[in-house]
C-alpha cells in the first residue's frame, strides 16, 4: 500500500506528524501539500489526493483539514473515491470493513492529538469485509455514476 497525503493549513501539522510515523514504518507516501501553515483552500489538496487514489488501486489517501468535512465533500466528487470522515478507532475500522473507504479524512481541530496515529494505523490495517457490503458499495457507483 502506498499513501497519498494532503492537508490545508489547519491540517498541516497533523500531516507532518503522520508523515513522521509513515517514515518510521517505511511506508511509501507522496505528499501533495500544503507545505506551510499559511491559509490555503482545502479543495485544491483534496482534489489532488483523490485523483492520485482514483488513478492507482495501490494508493490510499489521507486528507486532513480542520474537521475533515471539506476534504471529504471534495474528494467524494471524484469518480471511484469513497472518502470517510473518521473521528474514532471505531469509525476508522467501520469505514474500511463496511464502506471500503479509500480516503481517510481527519479533523485536526476535532480529534484529540494523541488519538491520531492510532486512528491512522487502525484504518490502514483494517481490510474491507466484502460479503453483504459488496452490493451496497457497488450501488453507490451504480446510482451516482461516481
Ligand atoms: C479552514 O478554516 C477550515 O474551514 C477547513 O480546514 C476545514 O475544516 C473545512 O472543512
Amino acid at each position: 500500500m502506498k499513501i497519498a497525503i494532503g492537508a490545508d493549513h489547519a491540517g498541516y501539522l497533523v500531516k507532518e506528524k503522520i508523515k513522521n510515523f509513515l517514515n518510521s514504518k517505511d511506508i511509501e507516501f507522496t505528499d501533495y501539500g500544503t507545505f506551510k501553515e499559511e491559509s490555503v483552500d482545502y479543495p485544491e489538496f483534496a482534489f489532488k489526493v483523490a485523483n492520485a487514489v482514483a488513478n492507482d488501486d495501490t494508493v490510499m489517501g489521507i486528507l486532513i483539514c480542520g474537521t475533515g468535512i471539506g476534504m471529504s465533500i471534495t474528494a467524494n466528487k471524484v469518480k471511484g473515491i469513497r472518502a470517510a470522515v473518521v473521528n474514532s478507532i471505531e469509525t476508522a475500522e467501520l469505514s474500511r470493513l463496511h464502506n471500503n473507504a479509500n480516503v481517510l479524512c481527519l479533523g485536526a481541530r476535532t480529534i484529540e492529538p494523541e488519538r491520531i496515529i492510532e486512528i491512522v494505523v487502525t484504518w490502514m490495517n483494517t481490510s474491507y469485509e466484502g460479503g453483504r457490503h459488496e452490493k451496497r458499495v457497488n450501488l453507490i457507483s451504480k446510482l451516482t455514476g461516481l
